[in-house]
């Protein structure tokens, strides 16, 4: 009798169990090899991060599996390759990640095809988000930064020069801070596109020099690539000839600035998120990480991206409790917002599935114990959607 009473309740709670078990699969791609390969683990990192302070939140029998994939840096053939497998063996419920822009744009055709919802955790240029209904980002677009940073600089200088990775966000970057420039007032003395990998600064630097602005502004991918370009605009000499370096947060990145030195001292640029923010979630945040990956260690912008990414597939996974709809999943990612993110309020702008976030002015600065941070010093822009969007609609 008590056996079978047991043998009873056994049986209930397993079958229970498998009715309420249900592993959420997240395919999530970004790069841990290639042109700065070493930036993949600075999202991965906020994923798990989040992950573990946040899975008691989960309904219960929800887990979530993270399948990682290297997309090899900026490689759009490996990236859909990627992103076949994970939907068509792997059958994840999601798809996550992404530095660069070539890769999200090989990718979203396949999100509408299979209707799996894709969160874009970096890659920056405006036009990605068009490409799939079943896209939302996360991260920022260059548009977001480099417009308001047109608009300041032409408050203080008269003359500029701008010098871009020759790919998607290089160009965004280039033409929204043209744009705030001139309307500004500014002149611009000359543009250049250099290479996305290994370009010959010695070449552009001087061209640059030659033509003597007050001010180069600079888009390169964040990274190594921000360090080469910190080192040559101070080895060619562009730093004591009175050239002001300025930019899009990408080119001061904060894991960076330690081996960066002093040359990036007074650089100032514009972005969404520094790691020295003073608001009480982003220092909530950067204790967490240094906690759990070492008292040296930093995360960045691709990190706070990942971090209010995975905020943002955990409520679709809480509101469905678990069994994700994709439809459903994109409506709840388009109602989306955050008063309290690290990088301060941010919502999903509804319409383009964009975000919608402040705009910090940042100087390099030493601060406590000789670190070097991204100092704020004043929101140069609230609740910004993505401007090129804003301007399309006007066209
Ligand atoms: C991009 O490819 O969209 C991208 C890559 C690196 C950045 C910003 C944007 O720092």
């Amino acid at each position: 009798m008590r056996l079978s009473k047991i043998a009873v309740a056994a049986a209930v709670a397993l079958a229970s169990s498998a009715a309420f078990s249900q592993t959420i699969k997240i395919g999530f791609i970004t790069s841990y090899s290639g042109l700065n390969g070493n930036l993949g683990p600075y999202m991965e990192r906020a994923v798990r991060l989040y992950i573990k302070q946040h899975e008691k939140e989960l309904p219960p029998g929800v887990k979530i599996e993270l399948l990682t994939r290297d997309d090899t840096g900026p490689n759009p053939d490996k990236a859909k390759q990627l992103a076949q497998e994970l939907i068509v063996r792997d059958k994840v419920d999601l798809l996550a990640g992404v530095i660069f822009t070539p890769n999200a744009l090989a990718i979203a055709p396949l999100c509408t095809e299979a209707k799996v919802p894709f969160v874009i955790m970096n890659a920056g240029t405006s036009v990605i988000t068009t490409r799939s209904p079943y896209l939302a980002r996360t991260s920022f677009t260059l548009w977001q930064a480099s417009y308001p940073l047109g608009q300041w600089a032409a408050k203080k200088f008269k003359t500029a020069y701008t010098l871009v990775s020759d790919f998607g966000p290089g160009h965004d970057s280039e033409e929204a801070f043209i744009k705030g420039f001139t309307e500004g007032g500014g002149k611009v003395l000359g543009s250049v596109r250099v290479p996305l990998q290994n370009p010959d600064w010695a070449a552009y630097m001087q061209r640059v020099k030659d033509a003597k602005p007050d001010v180069l502004k600079v888009f390169i991918p964040a990274g190594k690539t921000a360090t080469a370009v910190m080192k040559n605009f101070s080895d060619l000499g562009l730093a004591s000839a009175g050239i002001k370096l300025i930019g899009p947060g990408d080119i001061t990145t904060d894991e960076e600035l330690p081996n960066m030195g002093d040359v990036a001292l007074g650089v100032l640029t514009v972005h969404h998120y520094s790691a020295a923010g003073d608001r009480p979630a982003n220092k909530a945040f950067v204790a967490a990480w240094k906690k759990e990956f070492g008292a040296n260690e930093t995360p960045n912008f691709l990190s706070a991206g990942s971090w209010d990414g995975m905020d943002m597939i955990f409520q679709a996974i809480k509101a469905q409790k678990g069994k994700l709809d994709p439809d459903k999943t994109m409506e709840i990612f388009k109602a989306y917002r955050n008063p309290n993110s690290p990088r301060g309020p941010i919502s999903i702008d509804p319409e383009t599935r964009d975000i919608v976030q402040n705009e910090y002015l940042r100087e390099v600065r030493k601060v406590a114990g000789g670190r070097v941070a991204n100092v704020e010093l004043e929101t140069v822009a609230t609740a910004v959607k993505d401007p090129w969007k804003e301007l399309q609609k006007k066209k």
